[in-house]
């Protein structure tokens, strides 16, 4: 149960605590407070502090964060699009040192909640600058005079088609409104629709020498990542490259079977032994750079998500990979 004390003032939501220190996987904790004391509103994803193997932000998002510190630190101004219970915003103050911060996120409940949980959160000795707002993309940050250094976003892999209306109040991962902007189709049949107008989008916001990091366990080719980044009129590379076995595998793939089966795709999934011994030793900055190669090595035991989900229901393990595209704006 959470205290009183903690929940005074504080936004609908269930009350979770942070050890930021291993939630990050840093040995100390210098710009935000060490214990990280949060609300996670209802629709938004809920972080997983005692298992952090199982959380997108300690096992893929951090690690780019700290190769973005090795060549940048520090970075003045970071940017979420889609930021959830807002951790994400916490990460960039206190591995890249950013002191001013833009988040956004589709629903008023799930801003509300990161706003609070961004300044209940932060170091009386490193005061940061914060911009909270609800709303599609990067556009509730639009008319205020920001421009960021890096811009992150996790946003979810949606058909166009499967766009609703906000008032349908679907799932938080699954939401996408109907979009007036130009998508090429290419975007659009991988899912990736989302990504490609936030790219597009980021161009008005990004510092000269800023870029985009776009996490993507989309299971999609990595030329079509790039070509993502490069039709938004942006410079792509990859920052680290690495994997995940599927979880939650009964719901997840005959979901991407389906959407095979509609033409999406084909998606790509590989045994987890296979990824395992591939990636065996792989650092994460050589992964970035070794992006492509791995791709190669992985590919001829690359299966469908309908042959990966048969597959699975055999007792094999099965797994994709993650990319971290950059996209700078050069
Ligand atoms: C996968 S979660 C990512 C949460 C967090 N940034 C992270 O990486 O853990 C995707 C988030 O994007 C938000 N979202 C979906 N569509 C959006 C849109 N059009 N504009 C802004 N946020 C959106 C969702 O509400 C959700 O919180």
């Amino acid at each position: 149960m959470a205290s009183p004390l903690f929940t005074a003032n504080a936004p609908a939501g269930t009350p979770l605590n942070i050890d930021a220190a291993r939630y990050l996987a840093t040995e100390s904790i210098r710009r935000v407070k060490p214990e990280w004391r949060i609300i996670v509103a209802e629709r938004a994803f809920r972080p997983r502090p005692e298992n952090p193997q199982a959380d997108w932000l300690p096992t893929v998002v951090a690690p780019a964060l700290k190769l973005i510190a090795e060549d940048h630190a520090p970075v003045r101004a970071f940017a979420s699009i889609g930021t959830g219970a807002g951790v994400d915003i916490l990460a960039g103050i206190e591995l890249l040192g950013a002191s001013v911060v833009g988040a956004t996120d589709i629903f008023p409940d799930i801003t509300d909640a990161a706003d609070w949980n961004i300044r209940q959160n932060l170091s009386p000795d490193h005061p940061v600058d914060v911009h909270v707002a609800p709303g599609d993309l990067l556009s509730p940050l639009a008319g205020r005079g920001l421009r960021f250094d890096v811009i992150y976003e996790n946003l979810p892999n949606i058909p166009l088609s499967d766009a609703g209306s906000l008032e349908e109040k679907r799932k938080s991962s699954s939401f996408v409104p109907p979009r007036a902007e130009r998508v090429p189709p290419f975007a659009d049949h991988w899912m990736l629709a989302l990504h490609y107008v936030a790219l597009a989008q980021a161009l008005d916001f990004l510092n000269p020498g800023g870029f985009v990091i776009s996490t993507l366990g989309g299971r999609i080719p990595l030329d079509i990542l790039q070509r993502l980044a490069l039709e938004a009129g942006l410079k792509p590379s990859f920052l680290n490259y690495s994997w995940k076995a599927q979880a939650e595998g009964e719901d997840v793939l005959p979901s991407y079977t389906d959407l095979e089966a509609r033409g999406f795709g084909p998606f790509h999934y590989y045994p987890v032994d296979v990824l395992e011994k591939v990636f065996d030793g792989v650092s994460p900055r050589e992964s970035g750079l070794r992006a492509f190669e791995i791709e190669r090595e992985l590919q001829p035991h690359r299966v469908t998500a309908a042959q990966a989900w048969q597959d699975y229901q055999q007792g094999h393990r099965v797994g994709h990979t993650v990319a971290v595209l950059k996209s700078s704006r050069g």
